[in-house]
């Protein structure tokens, strides 16, 4: 899906001096003989801007079994795709970041709130914008909203609970491009919990402090990410924590409120991998 994002790569590669070729390749119409020695495609860097999950997923490790560099690589994909990975990983690092269990039974599910306490959180392990999280005020509202999820696709059945975070009515979102801290924004939102700005939050700048910086590169390190975006929030009682790293960001709301070309930055960052 040729999004703002991909359609600014690819306007920011083209106005490169010394021409930098630039190949798009339509996942949906591309088999991929991963058997084979090659992939048949163009040599070079592949930037994967799937939005799909699964095809994003499965597409870079073809892509990198048959020989491509490719960004962000197999292992990092994997790992920030999925919200249980990505808590692991940030935990690991001793990267601030929200409470978190993870239930695979209604039951355990409800324990795992018990110990939380509420309000919790619940979200679904891979998916994006928001998209069916849910803000669980009190143990009877949680039990009608997991035994709903006990009806859906199993995925939903990986129960990802989190402690709610206190925090002002927005939090950060900052881009992190090769080894640098690029840009950062607030996403505000006083009407829905979620701040995402797929769901109407405002993008704003946001300064880039040394803590966020310093966060945010752990963070990206953390899950071996090269082009990401870091979620952050101000937590009242524990300062700033890490809450989230995603894979194939978008930033068409950030380039505006910031003045930042994300888009010629992943380039030149492309082209330093081809000359190593
Ligand atoms: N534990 C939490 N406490 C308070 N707000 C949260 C919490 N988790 C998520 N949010 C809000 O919901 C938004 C979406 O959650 P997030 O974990 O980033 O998932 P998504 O992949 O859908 O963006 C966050 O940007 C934040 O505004
Ligand atoms: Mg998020």
């Amino acid at each position: 899906m040729v999004r703002w994002e991909e359609k600014s790569i690819v306007d920011a590669a083209k106005k490169r001096s010394g021409h930098v070729e630039v190949n798009m390749v339509d996942a949906k119409d591309t088999p991929l003989e991963i058997t084979a020695k090659s992939s048949g495609l163009p040599e070079g860097v592949v930037l994967q801007r799937c939005v799909s999950h699964y095809r994003n997923l499965h597409t870079t490790a073809a892509l990198e079994g048959l020989g491509h560099r490719v960004v962000n690589n197999f292992r990092s994909a994997s790992i920030s795709s999925d919200k249980v990975f990505c808590s692991i990983a940030l935990a690991r690092a001793g990267i601030p970041t929200p409470r978190t269990f993870l239930a695979t039974t209604e039951e355990s599910a409800l324990n795992a709130l018990e110990r939380l306490g509420y309000p919790a959180v619940v979200k679904p392990v891979v998916g994006s914008w928001g998209r069916l999280s849910a803000l669980l005020k009190d143990p009877d509202f949680a039990r009608a909203i997991i035994e709903d999820r006990e009806y859906m696709y199993p995925m939903y059945q990986v129960y990802y609970l989190q402690e709610f975070v206190k925090r002002p009515p927005r939090d950060i979102r900052s881009f992190v491009v090769g080894d640098k801290t690029v840009a950062a924004i607030y996403r505000i939102s006083a009407s829905d919990w979620r701040t995402n700005t797929a769901r109407g939050g405002k993008a704003e700048k946001c300064p880039i402090t040394p803590e966020i910086d310093e966060l945010s590169l752990k963070s990206a390190r953390a899950v071996g990410g090269e082009i990401v975006g870091v979620d952050l929030m101000e937590s009242s009682t524990e300062g700033m924590v890490v809450h989230e790293v995603n894979n194939t960001t978008e930033f068409k709301n950030t380039v505006p409120a910031t003045g930042v070309d994300i888009p010629g930055l992943i380039v030149d960052y492309l082209v330093s991998l081809e000359k190593r």
